[in-house]
């Protein structure tokens, strides 16, 4: 039998970021902020079991806390976070859009005071019951596209 897809081994320790919207593991990444030395596989488009396509995130040796896995719901509402531990999925949850986003998404309006040389950090919360918005806490303005206001 020849093999259609290339695998990615399953890992001993660590946190698998599963049923990632196709294409965008790359704005998880992002949003995580995690150091480059660390091991990770990321698969692009992988086949999903229940048909169509996914990106999965694999980091070794991580335990990701509620609110470091919360963050990739910004960018990406449905995945599964998986914790394991010695081979074994021991927990499994989604990630959950938080309510308010401090220091890790800039605002896109130059006059805002998260903007300024001040030391004030970017706030943003999130606008009950209107889906995926967040709103900035200092002047109102609206995040159109989340990945796109991710800081570098
Ligand atoms: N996984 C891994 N290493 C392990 C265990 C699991 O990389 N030691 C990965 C699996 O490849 C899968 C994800 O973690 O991408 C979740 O594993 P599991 O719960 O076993 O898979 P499913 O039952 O398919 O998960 P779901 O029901 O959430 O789709
Ligand atoms: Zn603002």
């Amino acid at each position: 039998m020849t093999e259609k897809y290339m695998k990615v081994e399953k890992i001993g320790q660590g946190t698998v970021i599963d049923h990632i919207l196709p294409g965008r593991a790359f704005d998880v990444l992002r949003v995580l902020g995690l150091s480059h030395d660390r091991s990770m596989s990321i698969l692009i488009n992988s086949h999903s079991k229940k048909g169509g396509k996914k990106d999965i995130l694999k980091i070794e040796d991580v335990e990701l806390s509620a609110e470091e896995a919360n963050r990739v719901a910004l960018i990406s509402p449905r995945a599964t976070i998986n914790i394991i531990v010695d081979g074994e999925v021991v927990k499994k949850f989604n990630a959950e859009a938080p309510n308010v986003v401090r220091g890790i998404l800039t605002c896109s309006n130059p006059n805002c005071i998260s903007n300024q040389n001040e030391p004030v950090a970017s706030e943003f919360r999130h606008a009950p019951d209107e889906g995926h918005r967040y709103v900035c806490s200092y002047c109102e303005r609206d995040i159109v596209d989340l990945a796109k206001r991710i800081r570098y």
